[in-house]
């Protein structure tokens, strides 16, 4: 239906400056306004009650096809994405069961609270679902608590943050460049540990040639700043996260000074979960908050573990503190995805730690630059590029994304005393988490290696597309699934 075939025959009487106007009731006061010497006529007023029909009608009609406009969008993305390489590492494809359920009812209802202390009635099978989600989440981490209910990894660190700490204490983290989350930044750069909840943020000391914590330079600082005030939360994990962090090392003197050992697994979920990474809970830390969707199969989601010490204090910070009503369609989503981990997820996370390191071999020996060398480049599912022969982190990422490479621009430690910044950083950061659930091995990984080096340093575009096409061609599906669903099915 064509906008104009909506309206009635009396509306292109009006000029045609108020028939665009859009909405009905701005069209009336419009013509008011300009016939105002006339309207007494009861004619004019009749004819103002048919514009006003007719915007209606236009209205309607302009939404509408603003309604069919965006599901159009929302299948163009689909479609392009099946012909790409996903290669952002905080993402992740669902199975078709855990994205249905987030289209079910339970997306339109309210609980609040705990399972059985709801809020809300009209929850008997909502409490059965999170209840379940709660018992597989325990048994996928082997802790003796979990909150499912953070609606994102960033809610579940400021959950945190308000169970172990007030406003103006101090918090230790990563700084961005060293691969540190906004959600653990500090106030002047917006992030949500200093701006949300006012916290004191201070870094951790870091190695460039290790690409990790040193150990005993933050030992230093940590006594160092204890001698102000005491450290409250030492928060490790990130978001450039290549190797494991030394909490081993560092727990007693957190503890020393004060603090209690906390762990942002965010990205690295999955890995712990299936066995390949380090096992933060066992390590010292008292509480780990996560991200559903990075490494793991959830819907986009987060959560929060602890080894039991501060159970009841987390659940008050995440109801009421952080959240009102959390997404029961995702907490139905993350039940499912963590009892498709229980199966599939130790297998999951040792190809995907295979196919970073192979893929970090490959583009090294083809004379890509990347960093962690020291230490076999990657025990994780990232892999970290240095660009700066070929141009600018932001430039390189719009550049590959037109290749139909999707990547994301990293800042490096160095970059902001190089006076590079967070549009234009020195580095890529590579995410294998999506391509080997995709069902990508060994061999593809040689594969995404040759064409991004490709991409990056010749200007072949269209073998590029080409070469990336073939290899789609047969990755169309999601694997360590219970079914064999297609990744793409909302066409
Ligand atoms: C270390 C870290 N923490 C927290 C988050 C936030 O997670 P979410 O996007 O689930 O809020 C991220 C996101 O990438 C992250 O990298």
């Amino acid at each position: 239906m064509s906008e104009v075939n909506l309206l009635p025959a009396s509306a292109y009487k009006f000029p045609s400056w108020a028939i665009y106007l859009g909405q009905a009731s701005t069209v009336a006061e419009r013509a008011f306004e300009i016939e105002s010497d006339t309207l007494r006529s009861r004619h004019l007023l009749h004819t103002i009650s048919i514009i006003t029909e007719g915007g209606l009608a236009l209205c309607m009609s302009r939404n509408e096809s603003a309604f069919e406009r965006v599901v159009g969008l929302v299948k163009d993305h689909e479609r392009w994405f099946s012909d790409c390489l996903p290669m952002i590492a905080s993402e992740n494809v669902a199975s078709r069961r855990v994205r249905e359920v987030l289209a079910s009812d339970l997306g339109h209802r309210y609980a609040e609270g705990w399972p059985e202390e709801r809020v809300y009635a009209g929850c008997k099978y909502i409490d059965q679902i999170e209840l379940t989600a709660i018992d597989l989440g325990k048994r996928l981490f082997k802790a003796e608590f979990i909150d499912v209910r953070p609606t994102s990894g960033v809610v579940a660190n400021l959950a945190v943050y308000s169970t172990l700490s007030a406003p103006g204490d101090t918090l230790m983290s990563l700084a961005i460049p060293n691969g540190g989350h906004i959600s653990t930044g500090k106030k002047e750069f917006s992030g949500s540990a200093g701006l949300v909840h006012g916290l004191n943020v201070e870094y951790f000391a870091f190695d460039k040639d290790e690409m990790n914590i040193d150990v005993d330079k933050t030992r230093k600082r940590m006594r160092a700043l204890s001698k102000e005030k005491p450290i409250k939360i030492a928060m490790f994990g990130g978001s450039l996260f290549l190797f494991p962090h030394p909490l081993r090392d560092l727990n007693d003197t957190v503890r020393e000074v004060g603090g209690v050992v906390c762990y942002d697994a965010a990205h690295v979920a999955g890995l712990i979960a299936g066995g390949q990474f380090q096992d933060p809970l066992r390590e010292g830390a008292e509480i780990m908050t996560f991200s559903t969707h990075k490494t793991l199969f959830g819907p986009q989601g987060g959560a929060i573990i602890s080894r039991g010490r501060f159970s009841e204090e987390i659940k008050k910070s995440v109801f009421p503190g952080t959240t009102s009503n959390h997404h029961l369609h995702s907490v139905a989503g993350k039940a499912l995805a963590f009892a498709e981990f229980l199966q599939f997820g130790k297998s999951y996370a040792r190809d995907v730690v295979k196919n970073a390191k192979g893929l970090a071999q490959r583009l090294a020996d083809l004379g890509e630059h990347v960093l962690g060398e020291k230490n076999g480049y990657t025990k994780s599912h990232q892999v970290a590029l240095e660009i700066t022969k070929y141009g600018d982190g932001g430039t390189i990422e719009r550049n590959l994304e037109n290749l139909n490479i999707i990547v994301n621009r990293q800042l490096l430690p160095g970059d902001l005393q190089a006076g590079r910044h967070y549009t234009n950083p020195g580095g890529i950061r590579l995410g294998v988490a999506e391509l080997t659930r995709l069902g990508m091995k060994k061999s593809e990984m040689d594969e995404v290696a040759e064409i991004l080096h490709l991409a990056l340093s010749t200007d072949k575009g269209r073998e590029v597309k080409a070469r990336i096409h073939a290899l789609r061609k047969n990755h169309q599906k999601i694997g360590y699934s219970f079914e064999n669903s297609s990744a793409y099915f909302f066409r």
